[in-house]
């Protein structure tokens, strides 16, 4: 048994599987550009207050899953790290003076959160994000932009059976009326409620719809629907959405009972989920509108939307569902030498090979040509470059290590070769 392991709820990342998050993060990252959504990067902790007021209090996230930080500053600053992107982004937002950038500013972030869960499958103690936010436009056409573009990540991603559950949970005008109705509902329920959630109800009776305790399965069901009790303005906001992403062809599943975990939500609401994975009730990414964040957090009123899509999860997904693996990009040069002091030697031409563009690495060890050889083509390298006494007159041998055969080339000519020969191997003798 080691003495060290990576944290309960953490894992290491380790080759081959981080060229799949390689891809996948370079995926979003290409489709935030198509979309115009730029990169921000916000710290990886903030004020707690920022997470208390902005995620809300009676939320899991903020009442059991910040992760605070020890208080180390002489003005008694509060920390906490990071458990979604959204309020940091949003109080960047207002700190920076974005609202005077043209509208909507898009805003692109990937990177680690942190939850206090408790650990198992797809839920983690620290896991990532590929965060999306449009802030500044009150919709709906960028509602039904910022779902299409989810949805458009999943397929490139290579997840065919994607469904979007989506809702809209009312504002400001409808919703008071309609939680003090839902209060109602649990309040002469209240002996059939989990000790938990009797304790909710007071504060927040939003947040027992979404409660994951089997025993509220049943009274959730049968619970009054906010869909039906929407304002005329927050009605006409919904058919606005269903009509956008019906033009662009983005299939949907209504689903009255989804409020989401945090409480800045307005409006639109929306999680994603892989068809026949329901059973284990994640998520494999989530948003929606939160037209009261800014302001919540200090800034003038200013709407906005978002998602963020769990990188963790969509690899279990991919894994689950027999998607391919990426391949690792291989090494396509080693550099061997029958001198094997000659570290320099060798050392040197990897150098120069790779400032012209290959990849390419020199054995360092101080064994035989035989060894360094058989090494090489352990690694599947393409190619090994044979520094021997040719090298007197310019020359080193170059060996095709699958093909077997091998000849001299001027030291001069070895990367054009070398390149030459890569492209005929990757695209077939008959193309390049
Ligand atoms: P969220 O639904 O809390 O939303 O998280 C988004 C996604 O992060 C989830 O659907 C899931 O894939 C992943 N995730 C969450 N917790 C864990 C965990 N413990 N382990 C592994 N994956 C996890 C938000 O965070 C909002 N900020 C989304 C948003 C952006 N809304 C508007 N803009």
């Amino acid at each position: 048994m080691p003495t060290y392991r990576a944290p309960r709820g953490t894992r290491d990342l380790l080759p081959p599987e981080t060229a799949t998050w390689t891809l996948l993060e370079r995926l979003a990252a290409d489709l935030a550009t198509r979309y115009g959504y730029r990169r921000i990067e916000t710290p990886l902790f903030e004020l707690t207050d920022v997470f208390e007021r902005g995620v809300g209090e009676v939320t899991d996230i903020v009442e059991k899953e910040l992760f605070r930080l020890a208080p180390r500053t002489e003005d008694g600053e509060v920390w906490a790290l990071r458990p979604e992107p959204t309020a940091g982004i949003v109080r960047a937002y207002i700190q920076h003076g974005m609202q005077t950038w043209p509208q909507p500013v898009r805003l692109t972030e990937t990177g680690p959160m942190f939850r206090y869960d408790r650990p198992q499958a797809g839920r983690y103690r620290q896991f990532w994000q590929w965060d999306i936010e449009a802030i500044g436009d009150p919709g709906p056409a960028i509602d039904a932009e910022i779902i299409e573009l989810g949805t458009r990540f999943y397929r490139d991603a290579g997840l065919r059976d994607i469904e979007v559950r989506l809702n809209s949970i009312g504002d400001l005008v409808c919703r008071p009326t309609y939680v003090a109705e839902l209060t109602d509902y649990y309040r002469a329920r209240r002996d059939a409620l989990p000790a938990t959630e009797q304790d909710r109800l007071e504060r927040n009776a939003l947040r027992l719809l979404d409660s994951k305790d089997p025993a509220m399965a049943a009274l959730n069901a049968a619970a009054p629907r906010i869909t039906d009790r929407l304002c005329e303005a927050c009605a006409d906001h919904f058919a606005g959405v269903l009509a956008h992403l019906d033009a662009l062809g983005v299939p949907y599943r209504l689903e009255p009972g989804l409020v989401r975990g945090l409480d800045y939500y307005t409006r639109t609401a929306f999680e994603f989920y892989v068809i026949g994975r329901e059973g284990q009730q994640q998520a494999i990414g989530g948003g929606g509108r939160y037209d009261g964040l800014v302001e919540l957090l200090g800034g003038r009123p200013t709407p906005g939307i978002g998602f963020g899509i769990g990188i963790d999860r969509l690899i279990l997904a991919l894994a689950e569902t027999g998607a391919a693996e990426p391949p690792e990009p291989p090494t396509v040069a080693v550099v061997v030498g029958s001198d094997p002091a000659d570290t320099t030697g060798r050392l040197r031409l990897a150098t120069d090979l790779r400032a012209a563009g290959i990849a390419a690495r020199a054995d360092l060890g101080h064994r035989k040509l035989g060894k360094q050889l058989e090494a090489a083509a352990r690694d599947h390298a393409h190619f090994a470059v044979i520094l021997g006494d040719e090298a007197a007159s310019g020359e080193v041998g170059l060996r095709d290590l699958p093909a077997g055969t091998q000849k001299l080339v001027p030291i001069g000519d070895l990367a054009r070769e070398i390149e030459r020969a890569e492209a005929i191997h990757r695209h077939g003798a008959g193309t390049a």
